[in-house]
């Protein structure tokens, strides 16, 4: 079995795709996985059916941002390797508050370094040869395409938005990191992800629920944005590989080939939900409905993964269209983890809209 006798951090592994990357190893590994999370709005513990009973996992709840509580944890569990997935993650929440993208992605992920840089110092050469630190990024480091053309490893940084500004920050203090201290880093950058456990307000899991309640469904713009969607358990495989086989100090792009517009995604939901759930009332296309775009709206996403393919054997098992139908039946199915989270109180509420002074003040304090 892979990764015997590993104890791995997953930092947020409470959350969209840390929760896939422990349902992964728990399933498809021996390592020991150590759940790091703060537990923020985006975390949910119910998405790691049968963790807590495992013998090889354990949960910590702690923020990346507190040195003295991660040093107390590397010392307890002597982890072999670090898998950084916790962050702050959702663009429209970074418009409205940066601060705390700032904290997490970039302060976060600097805590971190250091605490793992201390620990990889202190072990025995053996186990310090086999140290790796994986950092987890996006494809909005790079900015938008025109329509033609995708990312590679090589595309220059050029972040849009205060979510993939602070996600760039990030990869550049880890690639320092192994530059300067020769701490075994490795990033992987990655398109949109979609799948089960995914939180309500992204676009996927948003549009289910709103066609399922037969209410509109909020398309920004014209819809006409590209995103190239990977589903999220083909994430988890991906990284896990990486951490295993990926050379030390490279970046791998993860990406499906799967670029669709967001008016496609939603109208795809709509027909697939038409045949799973029909509605009283007819097809759900009828709900679509057109709103002001995001500010910055980056136009269009497309990730070259043929570096991951070609050197660690990855393939994405799902295409668009699999992973879409397995997605609307897993909400349609599974509404008691959805339900739970709107009856916290979440009221999917647009976010995201710069507000003028003469209307409603910005959410973020003027500094
Ligand atoms: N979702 C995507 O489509 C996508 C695509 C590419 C890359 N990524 C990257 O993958 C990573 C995970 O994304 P996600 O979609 O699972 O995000 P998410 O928002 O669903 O989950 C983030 C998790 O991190 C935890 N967290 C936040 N701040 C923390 C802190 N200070 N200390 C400890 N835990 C903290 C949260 O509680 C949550 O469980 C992120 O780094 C993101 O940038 C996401």
């Amino acid at each position: 079995m892979r990764f015997r006798g590993f104890t791995i951090f997953v930092t947020g592994g409470a959350g969209f795709i840390g929760s896939a990357v422990v349902r992964h190893l728990l399933r498809d590994s021996d390592a020991r996985v150590v759940n790091i999370d703060k537990l923020t709005y985006a975390a949910n513990l119910d998405s790691l059916p049968g963790a807590a009973g495992n013998p090889h996992y354990a949960f910590e709840q702690t923020c990346i941002c507190e040195a003295a509580l991660l040093r107390r944890l590397f010392d307890k569990y002597q982890p072999d390797a670090v898998m950084n997935l916790a962050a702050e993650s959702h663009v429209d929440r970074s418009i409205d508050g940066p601060g705390e993208f700032i904290r997490t992605n970039i302060v976060g992920t600097f805590t971190l370094l250091q605490e793992a840089l201390r620990h990889w110092r202190r072990l025995p050469s053996e186990r310090r040869a086999r140290f790796r630190f994986l950092h987890v990024s996006t494809d909005e480091v790079f900015g938008s395409l025109g329509t033609e053309g995708s990312f590679s490893e090589t595309t220059a940084y050029a972040p849009n938005s205060p979510y993939s500004a602070s996600k760039a920050s990030s990869d550049h203090l880890v690639r320092a990191w192994r530059e300067t201290y020769e701490l075994p880093t490795l990033v992987t950058n990655c398109s949109n992800n979609y799948g089960p456990y995914h939180f309500p307000e992204k676009l996927i899991p948003h549009m289910i629920i709103k066609g399922l309640a037969d209410e509109p469904m909020p398309v920004y713009g014209d819809g006409s944005n590209v995103r190239d969607w990977l589903y999220v358990e083909d994430h988890a495989r991906a990284l896990s590989l990486v951490l295993e086989r990926g050379a030390v100090g490279e970046t791998y792009n993860v990406g499906g080939r799967n670029e669709r517009t967001n008016l496609h995604v939603v109208e795809a939901i709509c027909d697939l939900l038409d045949r799973i759930a029909p509605a009283f009332d007819g097809p759900r296309r009828r709900l679509i409905s057109f709103v002001t775009d995001r500010p910055g709206h980056d136009r269009r996403y497309a990730i070259d993964a043929s570096k991951l393919e070609r050197e660690l054997g990855w393939r994405a098992e799902e295409n668009f269209e699999t992973g879409i139908e397995k997605t609307v039946r897993w909400y349609v199915e599974q509404r008691a983890w959805w339900q739970a989270i709107l009856g916290r109180g979440y009221d999917a509420e647009r976010l995201g809209l710069i507000q003028t002074p003469a209307s409603q003040p910005s959410r973020e304090p003027a500094t």
